[in-house]
């Protein structure tokens, strides 16, 4: 599970298209790649959109995306039919609550079953679930609010923290850092 931290324009949509995507793709040929969002991303137009009641037919690889407001609709079919790929939750402070709603906790709980990676967006560390602070793998860091309040949720916190204070520090455009927490 990969989470992708930084507030708005910090870099999270342009890391997650260049860097991410390429480069699961590059890794995993044979996998499907899902981008859910809420709104029509511009940047995302590249990637042929799918309709949620479509999700059941599409077998094999690839890469499509879902735009739709019915984020707990959406995440069911997901959870039902996606498997072999990695699913991103573009700017998902926009609608996974702090308090996960099921469907989202279904996701991450049928993720090994189901051979799936999933990628989650947020604004920062305050607008990201307890849960899915304690079960990611991988944290990216852009610029964004402090982790020290979510102490008690990260499991290597004293390494987010240090990587956090380099992103803050940094003077590069869209300074971010990565940190395995697995
Ligand atoms: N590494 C980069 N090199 C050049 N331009 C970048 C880079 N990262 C981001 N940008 C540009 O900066 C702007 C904001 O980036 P981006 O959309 O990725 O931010 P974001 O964190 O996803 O913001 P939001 O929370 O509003 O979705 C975009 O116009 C994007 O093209
Ligand atoms: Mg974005």
């Amino acid at each position: 599970m990969f989470l992708v931290l930084g507030k708005k324009g910090s870099g999270k949509t342009y890391y997650t298209i260049h860097t991410l995507i390429e480069q699961y793709h590059t890794a995993h040929p044979e996998k499907k790649i899902l981008v859910y969002n809420t709104d029509d991303h511009t940047d995302y137009r590249y990637i042929p959109r799918i309709k949620p009641g479509d999700l059941e037919r599409w077998t094999g690889a690839g890469i499509y995306r879902i735009v739709d407001s019915d984020a707990t609709g959406v995440i069911s079919l997901i959870n039902e039919y996606v498997y072999n790929g990695l699913v991103i939750f573009e700017d998902a402070s926009k609608y996974i609550n702090k308090r996960l709603q099921k469907s989202a906790w279904d996701a991450i709980l049928n993720s090994k079953q189901h051979n799936i990676d999933i990628l989650f967006q947020f604004h920062g560390f305050a607008a990201c679930p307890p849960e899915i602070l304690r079960q990611c793998d991988v944290i990216t860091m852009f610029r964004c609010d402090s982790p020290a309040y979510r102490r008690d949720e990260l499991v290597e916190y004293e390494a987010v923290q240090a990587a956090y204070n380099k992103v803050m520090a940094s003077k590069e455009d869209y300074p971010h850092k990565t940190v395995i927490v697995a």
